[in-house]
């Protein structure tokens, strides 16, 4: 494989000196604004996009497992917006969802966001009103829940992926209702960024044990990752540790997705470790590690993280009633009708809403639940993905197991890659009251159709 530094525009990958957001001690302020960053290097202009606390990413927010994350948005942007907290299980109301758990923001307006959060992990924040624009312009940001004994490590470093589609030459493409796009795979990027760089480095030393927090905030895209110069354990996926750490193999992070590396530094002093994104069957540094000499001794094995609250109460699939989801739509299959705001429409009709894919026959925000469920049901989903591309399912409040041909189950997660022509069935213990959105997290996707809800009361 040939390892090339990622290199757009124009081919200098220097390094990026973000700006700090006006970060006031004492506040507990989410502040949503427009901010000239500088995302691409510095030898281009800064890039005028919608931020939380001045910064792409927004600022890094960080709770005890038990505790609590209290933000107020305060909402400077020239749009509604919200907040939602992927893949917290927190109550309902502070989900951020507008038109299903509160009214959007409005321009000057705030929203105090208060809850616990329950399991340790990795998570992230992003906005939820016309996502597909707001993240695209950089509302999204990490928010990390340490164990209370958190697995000995030298670093634990969190490192929020982002892929942007930048034009002329460092602005923000503003095509966010691109129909191929939408009837594609997504809104794809020509600029990656970690942590908002283009060249993320972090000096290391040989034998350190890393953990590696890697977020997918993308719009669309799908990261397939690989390491060198490292070699250690998948310990978490989706924020939920994995009973069994997996080696580091082939890991596609879908968007929304993350997972959590422990590795230790194998590579010579000297040279430099990576974490490598595969793309068209080469390797781009995501982050690049130079390697220096006086770490301590190689670690032995590394032991399986504690389990969350939210792992310890499996769903019960066998009893459990089952509740098909059908995915339609998009380029090479097309839509033949769906139901959109209540009306039977074809596919030629819907196409000119921006619509092009349904879920059980149903577009948009359909006004009814997919499945209304008393709380503590378990409900199996067997997702029917008849499309020509993958998705990205996302439930909110709640992590779902894959019920395996085997019969197992297979990790919590709260973000699944379903593949074009598959079928994969979940089963979810509903024990979370509210309305929960269910849809596809590539953002285009979603805005075009993808998105449905389940009501637990
Ligand atoms: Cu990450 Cu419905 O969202
Ligand atoms: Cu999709």
């Amino acid at each position: 494989m040939k390892l090339t530094r990622r290199a757009m525009l124009g081919g200098i990958a220097a390094g990026v000196v973000l700006p700090r957001g006006p970060l006031r001690a004492g506040t507990q302020e989410l502040r949503a604004a427009v901010g000239q960053v500088q995302l691409a290097p510095a030898e281009y202009p800064a890039t005028e996009m919608w931020v939380y606390g001045g910064s792409a990413p927004g600022p890094l927010i960080r709770a005890a497992q038990g505790g609590r994350v209290s933000r107020e948005l305060v909402n400077d942007l020239p749009r509604p917006t919200t907040v939602h907290w992927h893949g917290i299980r927190l109550e309902n109301a502070m989900d951020g969802v507008p038109g299903l758990t509160q009214e959007a923001v409005a321009p000057g307006g705030r929203f105090a966001y208060d809850f616990a959060v329950p399991d340790a992990g990795t998570y992230w924040y992003h906005s939820h009103f016309k996502a597909i624009e707001q993240v695209s312009r950089g509302l999204a940001g990490p928010l990390i829940v340490d164990e209370p004994e958190p697995p000995e490590v030298d670093r634990d470093l969190v490192l929020t992926l982002s892929d942007w589609r930048l034009i002329d030459p460092a602005a923000i493409s503003g095509d966010f209702d691109n129909m191929h796009d939408a009837a594609h795979a997504g809104r794809i990027g020509n600029f990656v960024t970690t942590n908002g760089e283009a060249a993320y480095s972090q000096p290391v030393r040989r034998h350190e044990r890393l953990r590696l927090r890697l977020i997918n905030t993308a719009p669309g895209r799908i990261f397939e990752l690989s390491v060198q110069g490292l070699s250690g354990w998948i310990a978490a996926v989706d924020g939920m540790p994995l009973e069994q750490p997996l080696p580091i193999g082939q890991m596609f992070v879908a968007p929304g997705g993350r997972v959590d590396l422990i590795a230790d530094v194998t590579g010579e002093v000297g040279q430099e470790a990576f974490v490598l994104e595969i793309f068209q069957g080469e390797g781009f540094a995501l982050a690049a590690f130079p390697i220096e000499d006086g770490g301590g001794a190689r670690r032995g094995a590394l032991a399986a993280l504690p389990p969350n609250p939210a792992q310890l109460a499996l769903p019960q699939p066998g009893e459990a009633r089952s509740v098909p989801l059908r995915i339609d739509g998009g380029a090479m299959r097309g839509l033949r009708e769906a139901v959109f705001r209540g009306e039977t429409l074809d596919g030629q009709a819907l196409a000119q809403q921006g619509i092009f894919w349904a879920l059980n026959g149903q577009a948009g925000a359909p006004p009814d639940p997919m499945a209304e469920v008393a709380r503590g049901e378990t409900l199996r989903i067997p997702i029917v993905n008849q499309t020509a591309f993958p998705h990205a399912m996302h439930l909110h409040g709640h992590h779902v197991r894959e019920v395996l041909p085997t019969g197992g189950m297979g990790p919590a997660r709260d973000t699944f890659l379903v593949d074009p022509g598959s079928v994969r069935e979940i089963a979810v213990l509903l024990d979370n009251p509210g309305d929960w959105l269910f849809h596809c997290h590539m953002l285009s996707h979603h805005a075009a159709g993808m998105g449905t809800w389940i009501r637990v009361v």
